[in-house]
């Protein structure tokens, strides 16, 4: 199973395929999620410190809301094998 670490909160092994929003809610991890998952916000914002290559493909509509390459939507990006972020919504 692929192990996300959230940083300052918690590292545990997620589902294959779960996105990084599934993650945290289903260990506490408090990420906002203002439009409910639709990429229509920017409140899911995390930044990836490593394993970029270990999340689902970029999808268009985040584009929109990211300010840096190692930037992702929690509630867009799946989880493809290991991974460690750390939540940047208010940056
Ligand atoms: S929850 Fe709004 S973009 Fe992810």
């Amino acid at each position: 199973m692929p192990r996300v670490q959230v940083e300052g909160f918690t590292s545990a092994d997620a589902a294959e395929g779960q996105t990084l929003l599934e993650f945290c809610e289903e260990h506490g991890i408090p990420m906002e999620c203002a439009c409910g998952g639709f990429a229509a916000c920017n409140s899911c914002r995390v930044e990836v410190l490593d394993g970029e290559g270990a999340l689902s493909p970029v999808v268009e509509e985040e584009h929109d809301f990211l300010d840096a390459p190692n930037q992702r939507l929690g509630c867009q990006a799946e989880v493809l094998g290991d991974v460690s972020v750390r939540l940047a919504s208010g940056m």
